[in-house]
């Protein structure tokens, strides 16, 4: 069994300073995870907000610089975390960003700036760890995919075709790690109160608010809960799954 140097599993948390990333950290933290928060080395306040936010976790959790567009960059951070901390036994990717307008305005820098990161990240942190999961005989991954990745969302061509293709990413990944105890899965959040919907227009925002039947916006705390649940070890049965938390926003099977 592949622990850190404190005896703990390692979860690497992509996004890990922004609304829900941050929730998933102190989540991981509280059942004993080692966590490592990457994001952009630029956004210097939040940096320091999100340290004074956990610093009661005693540790258990840390900042790590990284773009995760970036592959070799990925790569030396893996590296660095395999070296000094411990192998990554649980990934969780939650760097997200949005370039929104119809696909009539949307010019090719606003498609590719999105891509890079929402979809290319997963590639580029997957990647980097799965072969030391396959290893170990143990992994969890789970990718941040969308609701808006399953219903489309006007607006949104750059994001929904990310978001849709990171669940596609998923079960294609699931199926190739499945026998070597490695689980991908995907959570897809409905609306969330977090700094990426607070920017949508009020009258919009009620809209939404109107359309879930649970009658709110979802909480970082409802998304970070399936992330530990399906990051668990004994969630070894559930892989190449999409769970979403919607509140009823979108139902399927
Ligand atoms: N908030 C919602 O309602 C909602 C709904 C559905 C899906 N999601 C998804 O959940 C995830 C988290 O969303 P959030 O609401 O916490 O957003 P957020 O903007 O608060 O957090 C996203 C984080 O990703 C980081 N990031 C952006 N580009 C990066 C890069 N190149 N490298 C490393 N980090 C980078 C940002 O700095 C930020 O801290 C995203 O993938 C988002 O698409 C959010």
């Amino acid at each position: 069994m592949a622990l850190s140097k404190s005896g703990s599993r390692v979860a690497l948390v992509t996004g890990g300073i922004g609304g829900i990333g941050t929730e998933i950290c102190l989540q991981l933290a509280q059942v004993g995870r080692t966590v490592i928060a990457v994001d952009l080395a630029t956004r210097s306040d939040r940096i320091e907000a999100f340290r004074e936010r956990t610093a009661a976790c005693n540790g258990a959790i840390r900042f790590e610089p990284c773009d995760v567009g970036d592959f070799k960059a990925c790569g030396d951070l893996i590296t660095h975390v395999e070296r000094n901390i411990g192998q990554v036994d649980i990934l969780v990717n939650a760097a997200g960003i949005t370039r929104d307008t119809s696909l009539r305005k949307m010019d090719p820098q606003q498609w590719h700036e999105l891509i890079r990161v929402n979809l290319d990240g997963v590639f580029n942190t997957c990647r980097h760890v799965v072969d030391g999961m396959v290893t170990r005989q143990f992994g969890r991954i789970v990718n941040l995919s969308s609701v808006n990745g399953q219903t489309g969302q006007f607006g949104q061509t750059n994001y929904s075709a990310a978001k849709a293709g990171v669940h596609g990413f998923s079960m294609a990944l699931a199926r190739e790690t499945a026998r070597k105890g490695v689980t991908v899965n995907t959570v897809s959040p409905g609306y969330c109160d977090t700094p990426m919907v607070a920017a949508v227009p009020q009258e919009i925002r009620e809209q939404i608010i109107s359309d879930i039947p649970v009658g709110r916006l979802g909480t970082p705390g409802d998304i970070a809960r399936a992330v530990v649940f399906l990051t668990a070890d004994e969630a070894d049965y559930i892989t190449g799954a999409n769970l979403p938390v919607n509140g009823g926003y979108f139902m399927s099977f």
